[in-house]
């Protein structure tokens, strides 16, 4: 059966791309340069430091700030959440436009995928390493915390 063979180089080949579509897309999220994004104006698609924005993408980020970050930053984004009260530094208040302006998207993200020690920042603030490989839930993430600056 000479069609078995193809088929299986077929797979092995399609796991070779897509862990090098992985290592690029990662790649993409750590070394873009920042961009020059207008204060508060938040990443347009195409813009940002990450990957396009899908609705699925949104709504995995919103769960995930649910589940993840509310505990600490609040539900609506202003450092307040019950866990933030032992905190020292606290986080930042999203919805404050001087840290708006203070602050790139590359940064936001990388703090969000490799954690606030990554960022020069305290290491209360966690890493998220599943979300290395999701650059377009990232991407979410920092399109929502604009959101809350607006
Ligand atoms: C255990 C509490 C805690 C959790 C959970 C947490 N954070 Fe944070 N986060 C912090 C603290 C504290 C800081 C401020 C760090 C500092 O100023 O040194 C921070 C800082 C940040 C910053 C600002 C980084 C910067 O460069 O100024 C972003 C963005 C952020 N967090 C996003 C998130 C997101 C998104 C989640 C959920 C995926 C999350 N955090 C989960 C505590 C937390």
């Amino acid at each position: 059966m000479p069609s078995t063979c193809p088929s299986r180089d077929a797979l092995v080949i399609g796991a070779v791309v897509a862990t090098l579509l992985a290592a690029a897309s990662l790649a993409a999220l750590v070394w873009l340069p920042p961009p020059a994004v207008a204060a508060c104006g938040g990443a347009r698609n195409g813009a940002g430091p990450t990957a396009a924005v899908t609705p699925e993408a949104r709504a995995e980020a919103k769960k995930l700030y649910s589940s993840r970050c509310a505990v600490c930053h609040g539900k609506g984004g202003r450092g307040d959440g019950p866990g933030a009260s032992n905190l020292n530094p606290k986080p930042p208040n999203f919805c404050n436009r001087e840290w708006q302006k203070s602050i790139t998207d590359e940064k936001i993200a990388r703090a969000i995928v490799f954690g606030g020690a990554a960022v020069g920042l305290t290491s209360q603030m966690a890493p998220n390493p599943d979300l290395e490989d999701q650059p377009a839930v990232v991407a979410a993430f920092v399109e929502h915390i604009r959101k809350l600056g607006k």
